[in-house]
């Protein structure tokens, strides 16, 4: 059935809602805008200036965001010896960096922010070094280390060895007292890289475009994750002043990869088997229970997407389930995906994002963005991943199509916060002095998955198939921009006319740069026409227009993705639900007491929005309860517009417990600040 004869049949869906699950295509204007690194090409020099000019872009790095100098000297290894000091708050020791000669620069240039360096030598003899006197917002503070003339002239490859310590205003960590864990027994500690972050971690050339091994030697209290295959832990120390003994815990990571992977924790860690090669660690009160949600589909989850792709490179996949302020959904950590408790919902509802951490393990960790500006390439291609795989692990390709419904709300849901015409509404955002973190928003994830489910149309899937490991296999531990991946696409169907003529005739500059909405596909709306129908019904209730009785019959063959689109839709009715009307929902469809953070914070939304008074201490509660953004942003949003002393007071009951990313974005809604990122 077309989207189209949906909605006749469906008679007045939501506005909001049809419009974005609408069949709308969308014309692209032509703009011609020559990408910077295609800059390259300009090898004709016609004056010495422009000579220059040429020179100075062919060396100019493709990452605007970092300020290392990583053409001229590249890291090719990176050993991070710390201790993790709990009571301190901060990591303290010695990182080294073997760095590679490409060009004969007389200084190393490394991104840090808020780190405290006290030394540093080249090849154990003492440099001369400097951190810069003033940060350079939002890059941070570069560590410049001279060389001597010996080194810049002889040398292919020269190891850097920096003291150095993170500090109070560390980004990238959150450190928690016993207090603030589940047990309340011991502390806990967790990083947060991307986008970045681990520049306030470690010296390093902190961009994608740069891959580096890894040894991690982190000294440690309780058991420790890095995102590096775990080689043991030795030599013990006993603890001084009565303070608990430490262990050295060890992991190595063989597979390059860029900084914004580094990942470290360290608390009161348990482990259990999800898997033949995957392990879930979290708190022992907890270890079943997530247990038990992944061990299902992880290892069927590996498989497919090894069928899809080629087989997994990264030896273990492990998930690590975090505290509930982790402000992501999960974090794609090579070897140990970290992940926020939100998934524990006790009925395996929403393991898609297992599905989609572990897709990164090929787009973004194996084949890697080669700047934020190419992010599309990251998370474009994991969505389009993992809805591969959730079609082929159910078998169905609605499953398919109804995610990448879900998908075109949220695309529109970002494109409606930014503004259509928004920069950071192209696939390729010019990214020049900014914040990617203030970039982020779902349009490189659904602009990137509408943009590869396109070509897949057009090429038709058997030979887009042929295509998807070709690609994998080219950027395999390198790193891509946006035109490389269409050069290798051209490239790989040059002596196939048909799908040639395709991709020549395909709009790039409107796929690549033109801002707002892409054309829609033709999604199948099955799944998506039932959650429409009942929202209808309800809003017809609402009008006063209809005599429906609300049961839990209505929902009980709906799947939770189902229950979040309806939702979603009563959220978008032009008017709101009166209270009373929120308190049968959420006692007919049992919403209102859900485990299911996705079920019961959507439910939230419509009780404030409906000024349903009885629900406002439970969803201040909730805010104050998980710290993952994408619940904490709508509950602040929405308690803001009917109780603004409970938010104010359930921010400062709060503040400790949320990580500092989101302690901020809460402190800018609070401030009145309504357009901080989508996301
Ligand atoms: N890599 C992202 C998380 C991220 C992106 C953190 C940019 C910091 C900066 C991760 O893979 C992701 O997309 N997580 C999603 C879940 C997913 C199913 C869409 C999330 O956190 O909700
Ligand atoms: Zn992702």
């Amino acid at each position: 059935m077309s989207s189209k004869a949906a909605g006749s049949l469906l008679g007045k869906v939501t506005s909001t809602l049809r419009e974005c699950f609408a069949f709308k295509p969308h014309g692209f204007q032509r703009q011609s805008q020559l990408p910077y690194s295609q800059s390259k090409m300009v090898m004709r020099p016609i004056s010495d200036a422009a000579a220059e000019k040429a020179a100075a872009s062919i060396h100019a790095p493709r990452d605007p965001n970092t300020l290392a100098n990583y053409n001229a000297w590249r890291t090719q290894h990176t050993t991070a010896n710390y201790a993790i000091d709990f009571e301190g708050k901060r990591l303290h020791g010695s990182v080294s960096l073997t760095l590679k000669k490409l060009a004969d620069e007389r200084k190393i240039v490394l991104d840090t922010s808020f780190l405290d360096v006290s030394a540093v030598t080249v090849a154990g003899k003492k440099v001369d070094w400097e951190l810069a006197a003033k940060r350079t917002e939002p890059y941070g503070t570069p560590l410049t280390i001279g060389l001597a003339d010996e080194y810049v002239a002889s040398a292919s490859e020269v190891t850097v060895d920096i003291e150095v310590s993170t500090t109070k205003d560390c980004t990238a960590l959150q450190w928690m007292t016993p207090a603030q864990t589940s047990n309340k027994k011991q502390p806990y500690m967790f990083s947060q890289c991307q986008a970045i972050h681990a520049r306030s971690l470690l010296p390093c050339q902190d961009t994608p475009d740069v891959k580096s091994t890894y040894t991690f030697n982190l000294r440690s209290p309780l058991p420790v994750v890095a995102s590096g295959l775990p080689t043991g832990a030795k030599d013990f120390e006993v603890g001084k002043d009565g303070k608990d003994g430490t262990l050295l815990y060890t992991f190595h990571q063989s597979v390059p990869m860029p900084s914004y992977l580094f990942a470290v924790a360290s608390g009161d860690l348990a482990c259990a088997s999800i898997g033949p090669r995957s392990t879930v660690w979290t708190g022992p009160e907890e270890l079943t229970d997530c247990q038990w949600e992944f061990e299902a589909d992880t290892e069927d989850y590996i498989k497919t997407a090894e069928k899809i792709v080629y087989p997994y490179a990264w030896t273990q996949y492990n998930v690590l389930v975090l505290p509930p302020s982790f402000p992501y959904g999960g974090m794609e950590n090579p070897v140990f995906t970290f992940a926020t408790p939100t998934l524990i919902s006790g009925d395996r509802a929403n393991v898609d994002v297992v599905a989609h951490e572990l897709a990164h393990s090929w787009s973004g960790n194996l084949v890697s963005c080669a700047s934020w500006e190419h992010f599309w390439l990251n998370e474009g291609w994991t969505v389009y991943l993992e809805r591969r795989i959730q079609g082929a692990v159910h078998n169905d390709d609605k499953i398919r199509d109804f995610s990448a419904l879900i998908g075109w709300k949220a695309l529109s849901d970002s494109i409606a916060q930014f503004g259509e015409d928004h920069e950071f509404t192209k696939m390729i955002p010019d990214l020049k002095g900014k914040d990617p973190d203030d970039a982020f928003s779902s349009v490189p994830y659904e602009k990137g998955f509408v943009f590869l489910y396109h070509l897949e149309k057009l090429i038709g899937i058997e030979q887009w198939d042929k295509f998807i490991p070709h690609y994998f296999t080219t950027f395999k531990e390198r790193s891509v921009d946006s035109y490389e991946f269409k050069a290798t696409l051209l490239d790989f169907f040059a002596s196939d006319a048909d799908a040639s003529k395709k991709l020549n005739d395909l709009d790039w500059d409107a796929w690549y740069y033109k801002p707002g909405f892409p054309p829609k596909p033709a999604f199948d709306t099955t799944l998506a026409d039932a959650c429409l129908a009942l929202a209808d019904q309800w809003k017809a209730l609402s009008e006063g227009k209809s005599d429906f009785k609300p049961s839990a019959d209505d929902i009980s063959k709906f799947t939770s993705q189902q229950s979040y689109v309806f939702l979603e839709a009563v959220q978008g009715f032009p008017s709101p639900l009166s209270p009373a009307l929120v308190e049968t929902m959420g006692k007919e469809y049992a919403y209102a007491s859900s485990k299911n953070v996705e079920l019961v914070s959507r439910f939230y939304v419509i009780a404030l929005k409906a000024k349903a008074e009885k629900f406002y201490k439970d969803a201040a509660a909730l805010a104050g309860r998980v710290g993952r953004m994408k619940f904490v942003r709508p509950l602040y949003k929405e308690l803001l517009k009917v109780d603004v002393p409970l938010a104010r007071e359930t921010f400062e009951k709060n503040k400790d417990f949320y990580h500092p990313i989101c302690r901020s974005m809460i402190e800018k809604l609070l401030e009145g600040n309504a357009n901080v990122g989508p996301f």
